[in-house]
């Protein structure tokens, strides 16, 4: 039985932000969307046009909250997924860091009980260890998120304070909770009293159009809902946004004690930006993108990593997961990687325990085309080697359920059904 307990966090944010800026590796390790996706002359256009109308406005102070008319915008988008809020109810952040940070220091107090997903976000698993809460990991097993047997069984006996979740191309598992589960989880929190800390940050890329936010379903009581256009517009831009519910002010308190207000000038340009409607169609070119980039990679790791190498088919994004022979000595692998200028992300950041899987989630989309076959390669290589000396497949079983796909099955153009699955999403 899983019981809750205080960690020290493995990994810090700040480590791979260094790592990120290092332009000499083939980086597959950050979680950097490509900077070819950015739409640069038409935010060029939009920030242009805020010097020749706006300067003085743009330049000065302004609300905490942020600008009016741009989370008017935002608030406007947000009813479009099902999630009905007004300007008024958002409070724009220093990207989505800033809303997940404030929210869980608002809520979390030393000693509490707070559920995640195992594996989760490393930042907000950085936060949490930091604030000394305990902890109760929740499995993510497959493709569907987050276990919601084990959210059943766990919640009403140690009823959590909150659950930090991002049920939409979970960062690192690339897992999607789906629709018919997200009213589920709802009750299932509201009957332990559980609030949510929904971190929606890749919500725009999936390709089920039927997946909608959680606080969709929820009346703002329950569901603090984070996130940022980071993945899908300029992660530089540093534009989140939070909806508090009734912590509103605290909230705004919070942040305005942190940093006063987020940027004006950006918060300027990018409403520009969005006034010029275009996001909806740079958001159908970025899936696209996505897509392409995942296929590429995971046509690569179907010839060149071990056949036992497991990878998750994300219903979007541009990350993999990939879960590898058990016994593999991950630390071997990524410094012999970084050796040959190959960054990869190493599963045991994303957990609260030592002893987890040996996972690496891989960026396909931050280096170019040929960056990443080459990048692959060398990971391939290595784990070909280490499985030599490693454990032998035949000694790995009861790993992470029966909905990972291994390397082979996922090769392009015979991806056992559920690519399929994903490609008829967009
Ligand atoms: C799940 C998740 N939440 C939050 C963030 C932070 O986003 P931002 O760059 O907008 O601060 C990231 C960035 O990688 C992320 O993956």
């Amino acid at each position: 039985m899983l019981t809750p307990y205080t960690f020290v966090p493995q990994a810090r944010l700040l480590d791979f932000m260094r790592q990120a800026a290092d332009p000499t590796l083939i980086n597959l390790a950050a979680g950097l969307p490509s900077s070819l996706s950015v739409p640069k002359q038409e935010i060029a256009a939009a920030f242009d046009r805020v010097f020749q109308t706006e300067a003085d406005l743009a330049l000065g102070y302004h609300s905490p909250d942020g600008d009016y008319a741009l989370r008017a915008l935002i608030a406007g988008r947000l009813s479009g997924r099902g999630v009905r809020v007004r300007a008024e109810e958002i409070v724009m952040t220093t990207g989505c860091t800033q809303a997940l940070h404030g929210m869980i220091r608002l809520w979390a107090r030393p000693g509490d009980v707070v559920a995640c997903e195992a594996p989760a976000y490393y930042a907000s698993l950085e936060v949490l260890g930091d604030l000394g809460v305990r902890v109760l990991p929740i499995p993510v097993r497959d493709e569907q998120g987050i276990d919601l047997d084990w959210v059943a069984t766990l919640f009403p006996k140690f009823q959590p304070r909150f659950l930090v979740v991002c049920p939409t191309l979970s960062n690192p598992s690339g897992a999607t909770l789906p629709p018919e589960n997200r009213k589920t989880l709802l009750d299932l929190c509201r009957r332990s009293g559980t609030r949510i800390i929904e971190d929606d940050i890749y919500g725009e890329l999936c390709e089920n159009a039927e997946v909608q936010p959680i606080r969709a379903y929820d009346d703002g009581t329950t569901v603090a809902y984070v996130s940022s256009f980071s993945k899908t517009v300029a992660p530089g831009l540093r534009l989140g946004f939070c909806v508090p519910g009734p912590d509103y002010d605290r909230f705004a308190l919070l942040k305005c004690q942190q940093d006063m207000h987020s940027a004006t000038f950006c918060e300027a340009g990018f409403r520009r930006y969005l006034e010029r409607g275009t996001l909806d169609d740079q958001l159908g070119a970025l899936r696209k993108f996505n897509r392409e980039r995942r296929e590429l990679g995971l046509n690569v790791i179907a010839e060149h990593f071990p056949a036992d190498a497991k990878v998750w088919l994300p219903a979007g994004g541009f990350m993999l997961w990939a879960e590898l022979v058990d016994g593999t000595d991950l630390e071997t692998v990524y410094r012999a990687a970084l050796a040959e200028k190959v960054a990869f992300c190493r599963g045991n950041a994303f957990y609260t325990t030592p002893a987890v899987p040996a996972a690496m989630r891989l960026n396909t989309s931050r280096s170019t085309p040929d960056e990443l076959v080459r990048g692959l390669k060398v990971l391939g290589k290595i784990l070909h080697a280490q499985s030599h000396t490693g454990t032998p497949p035949a000694q790995r079983e009861g790993g992470h359920g029966d909905r990972v796909h291994t390397a082979t099955t996922a090769k392009h153009g015979d991806h056992g059904g559920k690519i399929t699955t994903s490609e008829t999403r967009a």
